[in-house]
């Protein structure tokens, strides 16, 4: 698969000798980092959503994903915690009766949904579409390769660059899960739930 080339780089499905220069652009990037083998694990099981940004003969970016299967409402974009529900959750003018029948009618099964799970640019290339290019070919796969329902991500409260890239591709807010991060950071759970708002098609 090669993806959108914006002349000086290219975005393509990562291959497993990227691995170890994917770990450095992780390692320079983020405090959340992992072992080789979890990063081959994603890479042997979505393939196609293990993206990487490649210039100059070298990664310089990349976006990994995996496929989960999931019955909380709020990860499949149903329902918005931070809102208050999202208004495709309640049926219109039903009771409480109603309401409670169709939230637990779509709670019985498990939806397929796609997790971000990390995405970083080396900091010398921000700035310039990478991050964009990379979270765009991530949705597509994930929704034409693997028909998720939605994506999710979570991010910290703080990194208000990250949620901007989120938001301009349709990611909302959802919920905020306390002390989330190993240094006590609050982390925002984003979701983006097709049909309502897709920013790739
Ligand atoms: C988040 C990250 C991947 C974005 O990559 P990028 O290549 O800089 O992204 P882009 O150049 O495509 O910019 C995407 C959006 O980010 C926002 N952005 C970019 N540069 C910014 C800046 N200097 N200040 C604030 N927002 C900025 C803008 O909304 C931009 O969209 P726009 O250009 O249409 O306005 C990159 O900043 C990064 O690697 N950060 C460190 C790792 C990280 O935080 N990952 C996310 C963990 S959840």
């Amino acid at each position: 698969m090669s993806g959108p080339s914006q002349g000086w780089f290219r975005v393509r499905q990562a291959r497993e000798e990227d691995i170890p220069q994917v770990m450095e652009v992780n390692y320079k990037s983020l405090p959340e980092n992992y072992w080789y083998g979890f990063f081959k694990f994603i890479l042997d099981n979505w393939p196609k959503a293990f993206l990487v940004a490649e210039a100059e003969g070298r990664v310089i970016g990349y976006a990994m994903s995996r496929v989960e299967s999931v019955s909380d409402p709020v990860l499949r974009g149903l329902e918005n915690e931070l809102e208050g529900g999202a208004p495709e959750a309640r049926p219109a003018g039903g009771g409480i009766r109603d309401r409670l029948r169709g939230l637990f009618s779509r709670r019985a099964s498990p939806g397929r949904v796609g997790h971000l799970v990390s995405i970083a640019v080396l900091e010398e290339y921000r700035g310039r579409g990478v991050g964009s290019a990379l979270l765009s070919e991530t949705i597509r796969s994930l929704r034409d390769h693997y028909g998720v329902e939605s994506i999710y991500l979570e991010v910290r409260v703080s990194n208000e660059r990250a949620i901007r890239l989120y938001e301009k591709f349709g990611f909302r807010k959802v919920r905020i899960i306390k002390k989330y991060y190993m240094d006590g950071e609050d982390a925002y759970v984003m979701v983006l739930r097709f049909g309502q708002s897709d920013a790739t098609s």
